[in-house]
């Protein structure tokens, strides 16, 4: 045994007899990376707490940012996962700002706000984390707001002047020219939700951009960290030439974007390759325009990552119509099966959970699949004009999917008599039951529009298990012919711009929903009742949470929309008739486009009373071991508290946030709407701790150790699910 190693203060495992044993030492542990490592694992080695003593915890500290305290009681959510590197917390506000705090008492070190920056202009969304590099004494941190990536000197808080133009990269470079594409990219909105990652002195960079008629190309770009200089480019959608552009018509790369990975990245540092997965082409729900297979929009796709070139990629979902974007980064993972000499063999994999509760896994160099893929047949149904589903999809013999696929009458919520005769009347008068449907003009019920799984991600430990938090959720979809095909008269310019920039999340009639069920993507019909014209004009701009910002939209045509919203909008002129063009376009540019059908809002089914219209659970969490692809357990993942004093068994809720696991045999997650943050047993689910947080827990907690005591740590934002909002982050220890 070396003693020195101990004495050094490193941890050493012991083999014994095949038995494993991991004595730690007092050796203070960071939580560097976004996941928790370069691999995304979610997981930690730390064991000071654990499954006898987890009863004990406390709050360490909390840390205040002062925000999402409007009287209105709206804000801002805190979706960030904090890095923790030498005993710093680094993290973010729900305004976006950035701080440095002590990580064992969670004093403040510095703070910087980025739209003291007269170039940031003010854009609020997710942050879901910052990303940590250093090279010598450089010490940096790197975050994006809106469209600009900043880099911040990790010590002082000041940001990096020689990064980018006076420290900041515009995050347009590399999408394409005008002269290829007919439009001028930076003049539409992008922007970076998940942290990127590094492979040496490269920042590797997915995207979030819009997902109507004016979204933007979602190719994955690699900045060097020390100048901010562009490194590579990889298209996710192809130009004419390039592998993949026969899976698409001709001239969608002049039209159509997407195909962005929002969700976030693993990089396999030994092999120089990072793993990611993309989200669904543009528009949601009308693929028309864009005939064939889609490449590489809804892959999990391995890069080079030294130059961007494509080793392997793996399309989960052909020709998406469904807006089912991989919504998670990847796991890397050790399983074991049996090699082709029937021998057991360790193999270094690559796992992707889905939004439609699918878990994919490949052989990490050549993409194989572990478990066999089936391409299942797709119901053959009409689908709207000009449409052409693909005709089958894959889906994985194991393991089983872990949320709901399909349903029928007898899948409908009985929890009371009036959830129940709610949920059979619009049953019996929607389209659904069957996954791969093709949207329609008449209302149809889907799983996995809102996950499955979500953005919070897997955590996997070294055994080989995974494990996921998900959602069951229906949705209800309706399309409509766009008003370039109604033909039914003039719009105004407000109407018109709504339509091309709005009304795929927002309806403004009280048709499509009832009220309680609107809260994902609010109906705007008694808007006026609830803001002022400028709060909507601002609002227009800046976005805020899930809501995009609109900065190409000039104040004219905000003032256009907010008019019309407001119903104070002058009557159409004749020579507006048929143009639903939202920016101007010069003659012959095909880009913003126009789809001939649109989604016209689209919202969760919930019952009168604001709970989901199926039977639990809602939302569960679930332990797979990778290795065999079978389920080590399966539980719901939080509770309302109303339904349990009924003796209703748990239900589980909606949950968006991720989990951590620890060699202490425990599993940390929050997410919930009843806004606890839970430990689980790894070995048989079961709660053994829960607190309640002084505001929703949406992000992934953190477990590190510093000065011999270990914690952690989670941002609790709230504002999801109309809860109330919360500005801080809390950290728990032993006493
Ligand atoms: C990608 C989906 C999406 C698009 C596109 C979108 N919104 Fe929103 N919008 C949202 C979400 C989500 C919220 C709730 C924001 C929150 O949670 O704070 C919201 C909130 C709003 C609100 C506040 C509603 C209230 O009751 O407080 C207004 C007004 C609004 N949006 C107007 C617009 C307008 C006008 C457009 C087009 C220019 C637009 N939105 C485009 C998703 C969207």
């Amino acid at each position: 045994m070396n003693y020195w190693k101990y004495a050094l203060g490193s941890f050493f495992t012991l083999l014994i007899c095949g038995a494993t044993f991991q004595i730690t030492t007092d050796k203070d542990t960071d939580w560097p990376k976004y996941g928790g490592n370069s691999a995304g694992s979610r997981y930690s080695e730390l064991t000071q707490i654990n499954a006898q003593n987890v009863r004990q915890l406390q709050v360490a500290w909390s840390y205040d940012t002062g925000e999402n305290n409007n009287p209105d009681g709206r804000g801002n959510d805190i979706q960030c996962q904090p890095i923790v590197i030498n005993g710093v917390l680094y993290g973010t506000t729900p305004r976006l700002k950035l701080f440095a705090a002590d990580a064992a008492t969670g004093k403040q070190l510095w703070k910087v706000d980025p739209f003291s920056n007269p170039n940031v202009k003010p854009s609020f969304h997710p942050v879901r984390g910052v990303v940590y590099w250093e090279e010598g004494n450089d010490k940096r941190i790197l975050y994006s707001v809106g469209s600009k990536l900043m880099a911040f000197n990790a010590l002082t808080g000041d940001p990096i002047k020689s990064f980018g133009e006076n420290g900041l990269v515009d995050l347009h470079a590399g999408l394409g020219d005008s002269k290829t594409l007919g439009y001028d990219v930076t003049t539409f909105n992008i922007r970076s939700t998940t942290p990127g990652v590094v492979f040496k002195n490269l920042l590797i960079m997915g995207s979030s951009v819009s997902e109507g008629g004016d979204a933007l190309p979602g190719h994955i770009r690699a900045f060097d960290i020390r100048t901010g200089k562009l490194a590579w480019v990889f298209r996710t959608i192809p130009l004419p030439g390039e592998y993949g552009y026969d899976t698409w018509s001709k001239d969608s790369y002049k039209k159509l974007g997407g195909a962005n990975c929002w969700a976030g990245m693993v990089v396999d540092e030994k092999r120089g390759m990072v793993f990611l997965g993309t989200g669904s082409p543009s528009v949601d729900f009308y693929g028309g325009d864009r005939k064939g297979a889609n490449l590489f929009a809804n892959c999990i796709i391995a890069l080079n990552a030294e130059t961007g070139k494509r080793i392997w990629h793996f399309q989960t979902v052909h020709h998406d119509l469904w807006d089912r974007d991989i919504p998670c980064p990847p796991n890397l993972i050790t399983v074991t099966q049996n090699g082709p000499d029937g021998r057991p063999r360790k193999v270094d994999a690559v796992a992707q959970a889905t939004k439609d509760g699918l878990i994919f896994i490949f052989d990490r160099e050549t993409g194989k699949p572990l478990f066999p893929v089936k391409e299942v047949p797709s119901p053959k149904v009409a689908a709207l004009p000009g449409e052409a589903p693909w005709p089958t999809q894959p889906i994985p013999t194991k393991p089983a999917p872990f949320s709901n696929q399909s349903f029928t009458k007898a899948d409908m919520s009985t929890i009371s008599s009036e959830s129940s005769a709610y949920a059979l009347s619009v049953f019996e008068k929607s389209r659904g039951g069957q996954k791969n449907l093709p949207p329609s003009p008449e209302e149809t019920l889907y799983y996995g529009i809102g996950g499955g799984a979500e953005w919070g991600g897997s955590a996997a430990d070294p055994n080989g298990i995974m494990y996921v938090n998900a959602n069951n959720m229906l949705w209800l979809l309706r399309m409509q012919a766009t008003a370039a095909q109604k033909n039914t008269g003039a719009l105004t310019q407000g109407e018109k711009l709504f339509t091309t920039n709005c009304a795929i999340c927002h309806a403004t009639d009280s048709k499509t929903t009832n009220a309680a069920n609107t809260q994902a993507y609010p109906n705007l019909k008694d808007v006026g009742k609830r803001l002022t014209k400028q709060q909507i004009s601002t609002l227009i701009e800046t976005g805020r949470n899930r809501m995009p910002s609109f900065q190409h939209i000039s104040k004219p045509d905000r003032e256009a929309i907010v008019n019309y919203l407001l119903k104070t909008e002058a009557p159409v002129k004749t020579d507006d008739i048929h143009q639903v063009t939202a920016v101007e376009t010069k003659k012959g540019n095909l880009f913003p486009y126009t789809p001939a059908y649109q989604n016209r809002g689209f919202s969760q089914f919930r019952d009168p009373t604001n709970y989901p219209v199926i039977q639990p659970p809602w939302g569960t969490l679930n332990a797979v071991d990778m290795n065999t692809g079978e389920y080590v357990w399966k539980v719901p993942l939080g509770e309302y508290p109303e339904l349990a004093k009924k003796g209703i068994p748990t239900t589980g809720t909606e949950n968006h946030g991720g989990p951590v696991v620890t060699a202490g045999g425990l599993l940390f997650i929050a997410a919930t709407y009843d806004e606890k943050l839970r430990a689980f047993d790894t070995k048989t689910g079961k709660v053994v701790w829960e607190y309640k947080l002084p505001a929703g827990g949406f992000a992934t907690p953190i477990t590190y150790r510093v000065k011999g005591k270990q914690y952690i740590a989670i941002a609790c934002g709230g504002t999801r699910y109309d809860l109330k909002p919360g500005g801080k982050y809390v950290a728990f220890s032993l006493p």
